[in-house]
């Protein structure tokens, strides 16, 4: 067993399982292209990128800087769209839809974590939690139940109503976690997110993520330069110069 550092009242209210068995295919890249035409002229970012993730899979994604790693997330998250190729999020292809489709899927489906955990600092921690789920349409009274859900597993249900900018990147990103899982997403997509972290805060970080994804069955892609986080993750992809290098299934964890 891993040894968790979480708090202890995390449960198995909001963070529930995902209801699909373990070997089922929850996101498919195919053939993925993106080429980035600017002033300083043409990056081939990505080139024929193929692969597809399990449900419950904890994928770490490594290579150097500027192989193509946020791209590739970026696309997977749908906040850019790839120059060819499509991506399949629990079946459905989500660049062969129009944009407002593509901006409903990102809501339904996606949590995305980022290294600076892009909070809403002008709002409370509890607005920054709810928004996804208001956006998706969910009642009021529903999005609070599920912020107030959140917040407690997360253990930062104290910090509800502060504004993000007062808490430690930790709690921060906590609130980022809190955010990205109110919607149920298929999938979490996390940059860096222990990158802005003492070596500590970050393994408590990660640890939350390894516990949503073995115990919750979450599906997670993270991106890191840290070898030991990638090594305790289920799979690491290594991507070089906007190709997959290898791609192996780490033993152990
Ligand atoms: N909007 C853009 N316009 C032009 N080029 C871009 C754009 N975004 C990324 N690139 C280029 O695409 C390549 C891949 O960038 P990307 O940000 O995906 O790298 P990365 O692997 O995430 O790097 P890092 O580890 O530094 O975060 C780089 O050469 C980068 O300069
Ligand atoms: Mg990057």
């Amino acid at each position: 067993m891993i040894e968790l550092n979480l708090p202890k009242n995390i449960t198995t209210g909001m963070i529930s399982k995902s209801p699909q068995t373990s070997d089922d295919i929850v996101l498919k890249i195919e053939h993925v292209t993106k080429i980035f035409d600017s002033a300083s002229g043409r990056v081939v970012a990505l080139e024929d990128i193929n692969f597809t993730v399990k449900r419950g899979q904890f994928v770490s994604i490594m290579g150097p800087s500027g192989c193509g790693k946020s791209t590739l997330l970026n696309i997977i998250g749908a906040l850019d769209r790839p120059t060819s190729g499509n991506v399949s999020i629990n079946g459905h292809e989500i660049f062969s839809l129009g944009d407002s489709e593509i901006a409903t899927m990102r809501n339904r489906l996606i949590g995305y974590i980022f290294q600076s955990y892009n909070l809403v600092n002008r709002s409370t921690v509890e607005i920054n939690v709810k928004l996804p789920a208001i956006i998706a349409g969910m009642s009021t009274s529903e999005a609070n139940r599920r912020a107030k859900k959140v917040l407690e597993e997360l253990g930062i249900a104290d910090k509800a109503k502060q504004k993000p900018a007062n808490l430690s990147g930790g709690q921060q990103q906590r609130v980022a976690i809190a955010r990205c899982l109110i919607n149920n997403p298929a999938i979490i997509l996390a940059d860096e997110p222990t990158g802005n972290l003492d070596t500590k805060t970050g393994q408590d970080i990660f640890d939350m993520l390894k516990l949503l994804s073995h115990k919750f069955g979450r599906t997670i892609i993270m991106v890191t330069h840290n070898p030991e986080l990638a090594a305790a993750t289920d799979r690491s992809v290594l991507i070089k110069d906007g190709k997959i290098e290898k791609d192996i299934l780490n033993k152990n964890n």
